[in-house]
């Protein structure tokens, strides 16, 4: 059984949560897009941890972590993440592989992301600065460095003195210093040592554990909206974010992904740039920032916060093929006496959808909402269905009834146990 997880709006959903929860069943938990602009929070038993790269199932001893060729991979954040789970008790040895296909991030990318972002001024996408935008770049007009290629030490000399080559020109046009390509060979081969072990191609561990019917877990990154084809361009990510992208990112055939489960953060945020047509500025959206304790989990800048955006999941779980819904947060809608959910968009008295334009039309859209009342009273923690307010169900179902698809899972706190399971 394959089961993707997938952020339904602009990141920061709880996917983290999630897959934390769900890999106490599963045998393979797969990272198959994004870098370490993700951060996916899980609290558990070890700890709390903020996850950029290595899947958010690692702390689940029976499973095993792969970082698929749809990653691009900061090595050095890479390597910390490796030591402060060590640290924690939970070994990656035998447990974490990493596609040989996966692209670097070099030091050029991050420089040219801030470098590109400075440029833009007003208009930058405001990124997370860890240089999402150039790997991918270079890797789409075949100019990346992959992990192969630090495998093999000649081809990756080679492939970095052509780089940089191109890269200094740029980088002094720009009036910065140029890189040196002794340094970031030592570097580099450096943190070859350290992760050659864990290099392995995943493509038939895979293929295998798919025929043998085990329990794979796809951990997306991000949120459908930052996705770079469908998402709210240009204030979107580099990668493919939509379950779809699991094909190329990992290798798993479209058809043989069992379910979909759609993160849908009970009420809405984003970080960086970018139109969000229920954004509040008002004192609900600081005492949504406060209570939901929304500062980006890479960057610590301060969330965008707004209501529940009923036009936006509803696009998410059609493009991505949602089977089911995990609601999370739903405990910081606690103090609300009323709480407000937009069912559809308008512009010059016509409805319109999430569709039917680009970023500069979504600034523009006029959110119609429905008000509920709120039940005032705390979720936090509880684990059964039946023990919510009841005005708490009617908000889940009216989130049921909007978006067309039933709600597997509800999280009421940040730890691992803090979760309704509904069966259907
Ligand atoms: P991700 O990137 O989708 O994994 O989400 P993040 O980890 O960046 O942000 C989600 C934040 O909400 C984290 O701080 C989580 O610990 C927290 N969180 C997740 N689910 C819940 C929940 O149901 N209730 C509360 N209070 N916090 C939650
Ligand atoms: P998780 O996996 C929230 C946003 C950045 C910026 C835009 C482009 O934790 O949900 P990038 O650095 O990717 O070039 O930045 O995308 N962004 C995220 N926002 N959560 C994320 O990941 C994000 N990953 C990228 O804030 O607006
Ligand atoms: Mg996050």
């Amino acid at each position: 059984m394959v089961t993707a997880v997938i952020g339904s709006q602009w990141g920061d959903e709880g996917k983290g949560k999630i897959i934390d929860y769900l890999s106490l069943n599963s045998h393979y938990v797969v990272r198959f897009h994004g870098g370490n602009n993700a951060g996916h929070t899980v609290v558990n038993s070890y700890g709390k941890f903020g996850m950029h790269l290595i899947p958010s199932g690692i702390f689940n001893k029976k499973t095993k972590a792969i970082i698929s060729n749809g990653v691009v991979l900061d090595l050095e954040t890479l390597l910390l993440e490796i030591e402060t789970l060590e640290k924690a008790g939970i070994s990656v040895k035998n447990r974490l592989f990493i596609s040989p296909r996966c692209h670097l991030i070099m030091p050029y990318h991050k420089l040219l992301d801030r470098l590109y972002e400075e440029a833009k001024g007003k208009q930058k996408t405001g990124t997370t600065g860890r240089g999402i935008g150039p790997v991918h770049a270079d890797k789409v007009s075949y100019n990346g460095i992959r992990v192969s290629d630090l495998m093999d030490k000649k081809s990756f000399s080679e492939r970095l003195k052509i780089q940089l080559l191109i890269k200094n020109k740029i980088l002094a046009a720009l009036g910065e210093k140029p890189l040196l390509e002794k340094e970031i060979t030592d570097l580099f081969f450096k943190f070859r040592e350290k992760i050659k072990s864990f290099v392995s191609e995943p493509y038939s561990v895979l293929q295998k554990a798919i025929k043998a019917k085990k329990q794979i877990l796809l951990e997306g990154a991000h949120g459908v909206f930052l996705d770079n084809d469908w998402g709210t361009y240009p204030f979107v990510s580099a990668s493919t974010v939509l379950t779809g992208g699991a094909t190329s990112g990992a290798g798993i055939p479209a058809k043989k992904i069992d379910r979909v489960v759609g993160v849908v953060k009970a009420y809405t945020t984003r970080v960086g740039e970018g139109p969000f047509p229920t954004e509040l500025f008002n004192k609900d959206g600081e005492l949504l920032r406060k209570e939901g304790n929304e500062f980006g989990t890479t960057t610590g800048r301060p969330r965008r916060c707004g209501w529940f955006d009923a036009e936006l999941i509803r696009f998410a779980a059609n493009i991505n093929g949602f089977t089911e819904l995990a609601i999370t947060k739903l405990d910081i809608l606690d103090a609300f006496p009323k709480l407000k959910i937009c069912t559809h968009y308008v512009l010059n008295g016509r409805r319109m959808n999430y569709f039917d334009g680009d970023a500069n039309f979504l600034s523009r859209v006029q959110p119609v909402y429905k008000i509920v009342v709120g039940w005032q009273q705390s979720t936090k923690g509880i684990t059964n269905y039946k023990n919510l307010p009841k005005e708490a169900r009617a908000y889940i179902k009216e989130i049921e009834k909007l978006v067309g698809v039933r709600v597997s899972y509800i999280s009421t706190g940040e730890k691992r146990d803090a979760i309704i399971k509904i069966s259907h």
